[in-house]
């Protein structure tokens, strides 16, 4: 017998049991291992809430040294990697990229593909933390013409991914501590979300026992889309239309209401969080403070504070439960840390890296099933078979 009813979207389908995030839609309330988020992202760092997430709990200063220097060891990529990278036009897509040479590193580490033992899961999980950051910072260097430069070993896990984007030839490279701040409270924002589209991808790939990084390679094209991590590029091109339209934020309003029109407010409503998403709430706040710091003044962020506020006072918007989202003004510190609109994707990829690996090792770890819903047939009965000269 087959199932009879459906929950399209999944809205109201638990697809598994962990122990990784919290989150109350309602209160808007985001715990990662029972810690606060605005606790984590104000106290800890991306390393620190990185081993939390896969291993359960706050590492100790030990704890921390032996993963960074494992990490280490494995942050360089084979040569033949960058002809890969170079074989793809300057002007593909960031997150097609990445997508592909997190594939393509299965190629290079055969020992990361068939992994069971917790030693063998904490090999790749290692080596994709030190390979990632690698590539990730390759795609930009791509995007902006830079020849590709390694990381520096001496350097903290995020002060090494900034110096292998922003390390200009020639030139000393010197620490900007307000950049490095700002990048370690953004990737913490998204380091985990419970079961969303990508992380449900990584899963559900990983349950057919596919590896590690053929699962990520799945959950970067997942994030990819426009109403995932998408959203992020989608709302500065938004914010940037606003502004070439002269500023008229009611337009827009008026369209993202007409549902004759597809074109909705990026940036805005979520599945879960029926109230404030409390990263966005964060995000506004480093936003204001890191372009201050950086003595940016944007007229995108006055642009995106206006709309937030007739969202906020608009009976479509309230009705809907719609709110900004982490999303909203997460480009914004971006493109104030000179890092391009299609590379946004790649940088919530990066935050989000631990949270996949964390769900994959706790839906291989617990032994779940393979992943496979069900269906409600709704095509055609039994018909005979029509001869081609006959159709
Ligand atoms: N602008 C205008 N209307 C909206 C929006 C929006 N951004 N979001 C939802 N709605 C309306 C929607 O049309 C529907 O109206 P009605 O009940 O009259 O049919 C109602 O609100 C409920 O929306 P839904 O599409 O049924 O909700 P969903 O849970 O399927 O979709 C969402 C959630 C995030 C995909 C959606 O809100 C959206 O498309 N937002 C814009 C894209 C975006 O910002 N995505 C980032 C999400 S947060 C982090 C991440 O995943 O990256």
């Amino acid at each position: 017998g087959g199932v009879t009813t459906i929950d399209p979207g999944y809205k109201n389908t638990g697809s598994c049991e962990s122990g990784i995030t919290f989150l109350d839609g309602e209160k808007g309330i985001l715990r990662y291992r029972g810690y606060s988020i605005e606790e984590l992202a104000e106290k800890a760092d991306f390393l620190e809430v990185a081993y939390l997430l896969i291993f359960g709990e706050l590492p100790t200063t030990e704890q921390l040294d032996t993963f960074h220097s494992d990490i280490k060891k494995h942050a360089v990529v084979d040569d033949d990697v960058k002809k890969i990278l170079d074989a793809f036009p300057k002007t593909a897509h960031p997150m097609g990229v990445l997508s592909s040479l997190t594939s393509a590193l299965t190629a290079f580490n055969p020992t990361s593909v068939n992994v069971d033992s917790e030693e063998e899961m904490y090999n790749a999980i290692v080596r994709i933390l030190g390979k990632f950051p690698v590539l990730v910072a390759w795609t930009m260097r791509k995007v902006k013409g830079l020849p590709l430069d390694y990381g520096d070993s001496s350097l903290g896990y995020v002060e090494n991914i900034l110096k292998m984007m922003f390390k200009q030839p020639n030139e000393e490279y010197t620490q900007n501590p307000i950049l490095v701040n700002a990048l370690d409270k953004l990737l913490i924002l998204h380091a985990d979300h419970e079961q969303n589209c990508s992380t449900s991808t990584v899963r559900i790939v990983g349950s057919s026992h596919a590896g590690l990084f053929a699962s990520l390679s799945a959950g970067i094209s997942a994030l990819w889309g426009p109403l995932h991590g998408g959203a992020n590029q989608a709302v500065l091109e938004m914010l940037e239309a606003i502004k070439e339209d002269g500023g008229d934020t009611k337009k827009y309003m008026g369209k993202a209401k007409d549902k004759e029109d597809p074109f909705r407010l990026m940036g805005f409503g979520h599945r879960v969080y029926k109230n404030f998403d409390p990263r966005a709430k964060i995000i506004k706040v480093a936003a204001d403070e890191v372009l201050g710091d950086l003595g940016i003044e944007d007229p995108i962020l006055e642009i995106a504070k206006g709309l937030e506020q007739e969202a906020l006072n608009d009976d479509y918007f309230v009705k809907r439960k719609l709110y900004p989202n982490v999303d909203f003004y997460s480009g914004i510190i971006y493109r104030g840390m000179g890092i391009p609109t299609e590379m946004f994707t790649v940088m919530f990829a990066l935050g989000r890296l631990p949270g996949w690996i964390s769900q994959w090792r706790e839906m291989r770890l617990r032994k779940e099933p393979i992943g496979r819903p069900r269906q409600v047939y709704v095509g055609e009965n039994h018909r005979p078979f029509v001869d081609i000269n006959k159709r």
